[in-house]
């Protein structure tokens, strides 16, 4: 089968190294890519957001199962345009269509999801500039501190949580009213605070039938102890020690099956991940967000834990046959380390020269923001590689990744030095 993969980061790479050891992988290619994913398949210079770009590549290439990495092309509806296109309806696209993205795209959508469907979640409400009032009485009958999100895609960036009350008003106009983050904020979620520690569940969902994928926790904060700017994620492990049986048990019956069996309720036919961010309160699961992708830098541990073929498995989610699929994981854990370039996640130089790569052993290094150009890998972005390595627990698995890291070199290059440190 002929794959091609959209997306330019650690997640497409890591997808696009456990595409290439199937013997069912037909030609592969990886729309843009990166230096690393060379290595996999044949990079494509296209725009994944650029639907008619995505046609004519497969068309030209004869493609057979595209994948989608990022959720801009999800929430901007590209498995709908595949579908509605004559000559691409038969062609599998793994990823939620338009409305069901909202899941991502929304916060709003999200909250009402979960509120409809008894998921346990945060109590929330949702604002606009003409209920600027109501968001303040409501700010009022909270509890410091409070959370304000804009409802839109931020890139990340549009959750605000203050301590102060005065602050967060401020803050909550500057988002409706001044547009702080764009047309993404002209609706504000504010949220009840949770207090607990986070981790993430993976879902592979057929429409029908559900895998659950190997979970994980990432690091999404640029300083060591969790301090600083969020970044897209600075590191991760799988699987997560505090999620034990019991803890799982719940997530699956509290959480994933109302996930699944909400979105059939709604009529959303949902072939793709799910990604549910998750937070322990009292050894209780709640839901932070729905993603509908795989996360970066998670996927960089949880696919190196699936021993099964990753073409069988998206190929069985496509043909609505994930019930009769056996999911076979890897006993070790993994652990990720990412190297990113300095001043990340605000302004940052590219076009360093990376060395050291050829002399990596035992850990996996995918590629983030890196590009080949004359036979040179240099640094193209802010996360730059994924140093990703297997142990009997996570600690073991760290140790190798930091380990190699100490062998690769690029000017000002940063990384966290204590993942895995709240474990
Ligand atoms: P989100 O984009 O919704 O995942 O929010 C980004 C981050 O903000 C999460 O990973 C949490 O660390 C934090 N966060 C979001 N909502 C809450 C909440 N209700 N209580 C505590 N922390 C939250
Ligand atoms: N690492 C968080 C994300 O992919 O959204």
């Amino acid at each position: 089968m002929n794959i091609l993969i959209l997306g330019s980061g650690g997640r497409e790479c890591t997808l696009a190294w456990k595409f290439a050891q199937s013997e069912n992988c037909g030609n592969l290619f990886i729309a843009p890519g990166n230096a690393g994913t060379l290595d996999y398949g044949r990079n494509l210079q296209l725009n994944p957001n650029n639907f008619e770009e995505v046609k004519t590549a497969v068309k030209d290439y004869d493609i057979q199962m595209v994948v989608v990495g990022p959720e801009d092309p999800l929430v901007l509806g590209i498995h709908d345009f595949f579908i509605e296109d004559p000559d691409l309806k038969e062609i599998p696209v793994i990823g939620p269509r338009k409305m069901a993205a909202q899941l991502e795209g929304s916060k709003e959508f999200a909250k009402e999801f979960m509120y409809r469907h008894q998921i346990p979640t945060a109590k929330y409400q949702s604002f606009t500039t003409a209920s600027l009032q109501d968001g303040y009485v409501f700010l009022e009958s909270l509890n410091p501190p409070y959370v304000l999100k804009a409802d839109g895609l931020a890139a990340g960036k549009g959750v605000l949580i203050l301590n102060d009350l005065a602050e967060a008003k401020i803050e909550f106009r500057e988002m409706l009213v001044g547009q702080k983050f764009g047309a993404a904020s002209a609706k504000v979620v504010i949220e009840e605070f949770l207090d607990g520690i986070e981790m993430s569940s993976f879902v592979l969902t057929d429409g029908k039938n559900y895998v659950i994928l190997p979970n994980a926790k990432d690091y999404k904060r640029i300083g060591e102890g969790d301090k600083g700017l969020n970044t897209g994620g600075m590191g991760a492990v799988s699987p997560v020690p505090f999620a034990d049986k019991e803890f799982l048990t719940k997530v699956e019956e509290r959480i994933i099956i109302p996930t699944i069996e909400g979105l059939k309720k709604d009529g959303y036919s949902y072939v793709g991940f799910i990604f549910i961010g998750l937070i322990r309160v009292n050894n209780e699961p709640y839901v932070i967000e729905y993603n509908v992708r795989m996360g970066d830098p998670e996927t960089e541990v949880v696919i190196p834990r699936i021993k099964s073929d990753l073409v069988g498995l998206l190929d069985a989610t496509a043909k609505q046959q994930l019930d009769s699929f056996e999911l076979e994981i890897d006993e070790r854990s993994a652990a990720t380390v990412m190297m990113v370039s300095g001043g990340y996640p605000e302004a940052y130089e590219k076009d360093k020269e990376i060395s050291g790569l050829e002399a990596i052993e035992d850990s996996i290094v995918f590629h983030a923001g890196t590009k080949l150009v004359d036979n040179k890998v240099l640094t193209s972005g802010g996360r730059v590689l994924a140093v990703t390595s297997y142990g009997k627990d996570f600690n073991h698995a760290l140790k190798t990744s930091y380990g190699n890291i100490e062998k690769i070199k690029f000017d000002k290059m940063n990384f966290r030095k204590d993942i895995g440190f709240d474990l």
